[in-house]
Parts: structure tokens; C-alpha cells; sequence
């Protein structure tokens, strides 16, 4: 099937690479000609694991070509996708549906008969009725283009494998033409048994937000039940390993720590919010101001707690930051939690130095005045704290015992409670986590 997958973020270009290798053709369009240059010669512009292969093969084969031309766009596709960012507005809580609109604007005059307009990307609810409208009013005499919501749920670090073998697909749509097609774009993904849901555009819209408001809750819920065991003496990851059995509860998304980041959830939440208080259904939505008060908390406590192990003051001391993405597997520095905390200890006066294995360079354009290092070891060289703020797997693998010579005062913070810090105790090192009791060396 000719599809187009326009916006090439990190969820066009998973998905337009994924429909490639699963046999379709595809036209990938972005307005950033030089993304472009660079996926056309079959290099990934960002990090994510099993993307590049994926990429290289398509390219080759010729199943995956670029574009930055709405106009060929719209004569190539029988299906197109809109993979486009809904950032949170510039002083608003509310999404930024300029984007989209651009691309519709672009696109619609030039729409073909018989074609499907397919939104993926994560949008107030009740966009795909305003979205097809205006295409009914921009396109062609004749031209039959529908408009239909298919959310995307693939995470950053597992975006390949969330694509090609996800555990659901939900299709919004108004006809059975346009259900016919979507079923062709995703036979194969049917055929291998994924849940397949068909329903209307709106509930295909709500049920990304609220996957995604629900998510930021499960982490909210943790990250408060931390504090409770902060105030009390308790241990949060027991408990959230003891509740976590509950198969209603279960483990996932139950990790106390610094809190959600990223280009997602903490918009998405608050996206949900402001459109809630505009349609008038704001009161069902208000615990997710909570949500969000709850995580930025956890920023906050990270510093306090930082603080607190330094004696009370950052001025003068030297802090190593292991961490700058939002998370592991993902160079995506947008919202990141390791940033706004190492930045906020920086502002404070202490000299931060972060590392990052994928992230560095990011996290440099984004915050240029931290100090970074292309090793944990030379983030820690010299230093009076260890913060470890992105649970990458290397961390784990630290060698304490080679570690302790390298700082100045070997005292951690374990802000993503992964680490194992009876092994760092044992090595001397003063330790102390989130939703924890401090562990004396
Ligand atoms: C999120 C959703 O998980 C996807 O299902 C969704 O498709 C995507 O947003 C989207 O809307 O496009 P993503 O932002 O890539 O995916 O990352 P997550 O894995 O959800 O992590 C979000 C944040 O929560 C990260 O900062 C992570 O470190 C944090 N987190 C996650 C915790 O603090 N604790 C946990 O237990 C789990």
C-alpha cells in the first residue's frame, strides 16, 4: 500500500521506517531538510535502539523515500499519516495544534480521491472532527478524502519493537471504507494476533490520553508513596515491589524516583487538563493537577535531599550528575528530569558535571552552562556528591570500590533507586535514595 508519514520526530520516522520493512511504500515528509538528508541516506537523526538497521534496509530497498513536498505527498499516498508534534504552548498548558494545522493547510488542497487522512499523533479530543472539516473544505471537487484516528503507544527506547509488535491497535473511524483500509495497513500486525479495536475518532483520541494520564498517575502514585515512607521510615521500593504482585496493580510504572520526563506524559497530562476545563468536564480531570504537582515535588526533593547530604549548602561543592535524558535508551533531553535537577543544584552553586552515553550532546545545546563528561568517571572526578538521575543499565555496572578513588567525598544519591547500595556501603561509600531511609556507611 502507498502511504506518506508525515512529521519525522521520533514517532514519524519509527513508524514510517516500520510500515517500510512490513512491505509497504512509503513517502516520509518533514519540513527539516536536513533530517531529511540524513534518514534519506539511511542514518537515524536521533538515538533509539534497532532504528538504524531497520532504516538502512528500507532505504535500500527502496520501500522508504523522503520528501518535503505536501503536493507530491498527496499524489503519492492512499493513506496519510499525520506524525507531527502537539508540544505544550508557550505559556499555556494547552497543546500547540499549530503543526498540524500547517500540515492539513498544505496538504488538503492537493488530496486525491479515495484517500484516508490517519492521525497519530496525540491531540486534544475533538480535533479529528475539526481536522476533517477543514479538509472537506480545502480539498479538491470530488476528492473523497476521510479523516480517521489511529493513537500511537510506543515508548522512546522500545519504539521499533512497540511498532512492528505492539500489544494493541486502536483505529478511530467514521466509515467502513476507511476501516477496510486501516485493516490492510495493519494485516500483518492482525494476522500475528495484536488487539485490534475498532471504534469512533473521538474514544480513538481519548484513549491515548487517558493510556497516557493513567501512566503519569501510576508514577505520581509511587513518587507520593515515597514521601509517605520518607516521613515515616519506610522503604518505597518494597512496597511498591510488594503491591506490584497484585496482578491489578502489577510492577511496571511502579519505579519511585526523580519522576516522569519527556516529550509526553508531563504535556500530555496537562494538555488533557486545559481541554478538560474548556469543554466544561475540567472537575474530572483536576486530579491530574495533582499528577503533576506530585512529580515536580519529586524534582524538588531530589535537590533538597542532594542538599541535606551536602551539609546544607551547594556553594563551593563539586556534584557529578550520572543521567541527562529523560530516560534510558533515549538521547531525548525534552523535559528531562536529570537536567532540571542538575541544572536547579548549578543555579545553586555548586559546579555540576554530567554524563550521559547518549545524550551529551543534547543535553549541551539545551543546557550549555553544565559542565559535561564523555565518562562516569570523569564526571566523578573531584567530586563531593554522586547523583545518579537516568537509569541507564551502565550505571548499574559502576565499580564503587574504583569509584571511591576518584571523588573527593564518596556519598551518593540514588535518585532512580536502581542502584544496589548495599554493594556502594560496602565500599565506604555514604548512600541515600528516594523514598528511602538513609543508609549510614
Ligand atoms: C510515553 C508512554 O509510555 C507511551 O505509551 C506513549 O506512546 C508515549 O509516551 C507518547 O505519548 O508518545 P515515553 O515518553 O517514551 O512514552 O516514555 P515512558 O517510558 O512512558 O517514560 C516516561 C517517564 O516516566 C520517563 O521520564 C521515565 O523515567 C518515567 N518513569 C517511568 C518513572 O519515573 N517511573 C516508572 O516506573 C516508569
Amino acid at each position: 500500500m502507498r502511504m506518506t508519514v508525515i512529521g519525522t520526530g521520533y514517532l514519524g520516522a519509527v513508524h514510517a521506517a516500520c510500515m517500510a520493512d512490513i512491505g509497504h511504500d512509503v513517502l516520509g515528509v518533514d519540513v527539516d531538510e536536513a533530517k531529511l538528508a540524513a534518514l534519506a541516506a539511511g542514518r537515524t537523526p536521533f538515538y533509539e535502539p534497532g532504528l538504524q538497521e531497520i532504516l538502512a534496509r528500507t532505504v535500500a530497498s527502496g520501500n522508504l523515500r523522503f520528501s518535503t513536498s505536501l503536493e507530491e505527498a498527496a499524489a503519492f499516498g492512499e493513506v496519510h499519516f499525520l506524525c507531527v508534534g502537539t508540544p505544550q504552548q508557550p505559556g499555556s498548558a494547552a497543546a500547540d495544534m499549530r503543526p498540524i494545522e500547517a500540515v492539513v493547510e498544505g496538504l488538503a488542497p492537493h488530496l486525491h480521491e479515495d484517500c484516508l487522512v490517519v492521525g497519530k499523533s496525540t491531540v486534544p479530543v475533538g480535533t479529528s472532527e475539526r481536522l476533517a472539516a477543514r479538509i472537506r473544505e480545502l480539498a479538491p471537487v470530488g476528492a473523497r478524502a476521510e479523516v480517521a484516528w489511529n493513537p500511537e503507544f510506543l515508548s522512546e527506547s522500545t519504539a521499533v519493537e512497540d511498532t512492528l509488535r505492539p500489544d494493541r491497535i486502536v483505529v478511530g473511524v467514521e466509515s467502513h471504507r476507511a476501516e477496510a483500509i486501516l485493516g490492510a495497513v495493519y494485516t500483518t500486525m492482525r494476522e500475528a494476533g495484536t488487539p485490534y479495536l475498532v471504534t469512533d475518532r473521538t474514544t480513538a483520541e481519548l484513549v491515548k490520553v487517558s493510556a497516557n494520564a493513567f501512566l503519569a498517575t501510576k508514577v505520581s502514585f509511587v513518587n507520593a508513596m515515597a514521601e509517605v515512607c520518607e516521613a515515616t521510615g519506610g522503604d518505597v521500593t518494597t512496597l511498591a515491589k510488594a503491591i506490584g504482585y497484585d496482578p491489578r496493580i502489577g510492577h511496571r510504572f511502579l519505579a519511585a524516583g526523580v519522576g516522569f520526563g519527556g516529550g509526553c506524559l508531563p504535556k500530555d497530562i496537562r494538555a488533557f487538563a486545559a481541554r478538560g476545563e474548556e469543554l466544561g468536564f475540567g472537575e474530572s480531570l483536576r486530579f491530574l493537577r495533582d499528577v503533576d504537582e506530585i512529580n515536580m515535588r519529586a524534582r524538588q526533593r531530589t535537590v533538597d535531599r542532594a542538599r541535606a547530604m551536602l551539609g546544607g549548602r551547594f556553594l563551593g561543592c563539586r556534584v557529578a550528575v550520572l543521567g541527562a535524558a529523560f530516560k534510558s535508551g533515549s538521547d531525548d533531553v525534552r523535559d528531562s528530569p536529570a537536567l532540571a535537577v542538575a541544572a536547579s543544584i548549578q543555579l545553586q552553586g555548586a559546579h555540576v558535571r554530567v554524563h550521559d552515553p547518549e545524550a551529551l550532546e543534547n543535553a549541551r545545546a539545551a543546557f550549555p552552562c553544565l559542565d559535561y563528561a564523555r565518562e562516569p568517571e570523569k564526571a566523578c572526578e573531584g567530586a563531593h556528591l554522586v547523583l545518579h538521575l537516568t537509569d541507564w543499565a551502565e550505571y548499574r555496572d559502576l565499580n564503587p570500590a574504583e569509584l571511591v578513588t576518584v571523588v573527593d567525598t564518596p556519598r551518593l544519591l540514588d535518585a532512580r533507586n536502581t542502584l544496589d547500595l548495599e554493594h556502594w556501603r560496602t565500599h565506604g561509600w555514604d548512600v541515600g535514595a528516594l523514598g528511602r531511609r538513609p543508609i549510614a556507611a
